[in-house]
């Protein structure tokens, strides 16, 4: 049977980078060998396993060189999730002889917010700081919520649904202050804001490759050397005996082409992509009133634009968006299908109505300057459409 192919609509417009990002071409090119003729498991001894070894040492360097961290402290997973989970369980469980108290924020992505919820049925107490209108978590807040049992802060760099960049490095200035491990899920981050783990007292970070054009299923966790953290996944000795099982080989030689890729050049890169989402963004003000711009106006991941149009409701917007070839997104991926509004957008306070009528194009290194005259051509009409059938008068 031939299902339709999305891709090969001849007007596709993909705004949705946030949620994930196609595999460039050199990335995929890179990990093709390594399904095929270089598929040993680098576990075992003969030469053609000695060039998986070395295919993974390459591309840990990679990761390593992309964070300003040493080799030994990245370890391969299964992507942000998973990093999340090792992160923040491995040191709770590993300390809790120390104190059973985490910080962390309430605009966490779901990976942190639901394993701190977890940790809490196990004894573990968590405080969730609140964020100002603009999604930023005030460092005072973090250094008053540390006590005596505290064991981990875990911020993240960026935000997924608003694209808020936070103070880590006054965060981790705090953390190291207080002798507390200090975790930021970097995920949205890569690639567009520079990280140099010492620099910003990071003792542990978490990517994901398929958000900077590399491939799904594949991420890292970063562990500074001498962090007291607990195995997570439980089997054979990979990963210096950290995190079991054979390793992704395509995926990882993925990684480590797509992070060498992604922080070449992060100032270029982010400024291209800036220019577009301005563009776009001032298109969208001016066209359509009663606009309101969710996140940081300056202190945001450059390729994201997060607004509220007033009277209509997200996800409908979406759906009209995608009839025109539009891909976009409301508030974040792994929370549409959901009735409630975006966790995100109440935190900043927002009022629920706004946050349902919030939609987020995220743009990316596929972008184009058509692609943004094409979603001003067609939003401010779709718009228009939609409020004109809400009982709400704008
Ligand atoms: C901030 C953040 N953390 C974690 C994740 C989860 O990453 P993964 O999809 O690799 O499991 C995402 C994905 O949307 C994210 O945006």
């Amino acid at each position: 049977m031939n299902e339709p192919d999305p891709t090969r609509q001849s007007r596709l417009i993909y705004m949705d980078h946030s949620a994930t990002t196609p595999t460039h071409p050199d990335v995929v090119a890179a990990m093709l060998p390594y399904f095929t003729e270089r598929f040993g498991n680098p576990s075992s001894l003969y030469t053609l396993a000695g060039i998986s070894r070395k295919a993974v040492a390459e591309a840990r360097g990679r990761v390593a060189r992309a964070l300003g961290a040493s080799p030994s402290e990245v370890f391969f997973t299964a992507g942000g999730t998973e990093s999340d989970n090792w992160a923040i369980k491995g040191v709770a469980l590993a300390n809790r002889h120390r104190g059973t108290h985490i910080i962390t924020t309430a605009i966490e992505h779901h990976a942190v917010l639901h394993t701190c919820r977890y940790l809490e049925t196990q004894g573990f107490s968590v405080t969730y700081l609140p964020v100002d209108r603009y999604g930023i978590v005030d460092p005072d807040t973090v250094r008053e919520a540390v006590t005596d049992e505290t064991v981990l802060i875990s911020v993240m760099t960026a935000n997924n649904e608003v694209g808020t960049i936070q103070p880590i490095e006054e965060i981790g200035r705090i953390a190291q202050d207080a002798e507390v491990y200090f975790h930021t899920d970097a995920v949205q981050a890569i690639g567009f804001v520079p990280i140099d783990v010492d620099a910003m007292r990071i003792d542990l970070l978490s990517l994901s490759a398929h958000k900077f054009s590399g491939p799904k299923g594949i991420g890292a966790l970063y562990i500074r050397d001498g962090v007291n953290i607990d195995t997570f996944i439980h089997g054979g000795a990979q990963e210096s005996a950290r995190r079991a099982g054979t390793e992704n080989l395509p995926g990882i030689v993925g990684l480590g082409a797509a992070i060498e890729r992604a922080t070449s050049d992060i100032a270029a890169h982010s400024r291209r992509i800036a220019d577009m989402r301005d563009r776009l963004l001032a298109g969208i003000l001016a066209d359509i009133p009663a606009t309101y711009v969710n996140g940081h106006p300056v202190l945001r991941l450059p390729g994201n634009v997060n607004v509220s149009f007033a009277g209509i409701d997200g996800e409908a917007l979406l759906m009209l968006l995608d009839a025109e070839g539009i891909c976009c997104s409301t508030g974040s991926a792994c929370t549409s299908g959901s009735e409630l509004p975006s966790h995100v957008l109440m935190a900043c306070g927002v009022d629920p109505a706004l946050a349902r009528a919030s939609i987020r194009f995220s743009l990316g290194e596929m972008t184009t300057a058509e692609d943004i005259d094409t979603v001003l051509s067609v939003l401010p009409e779709t718009v228009r459409r939609l409020r004109a059938l809400s009982p709400v008068k704008i």
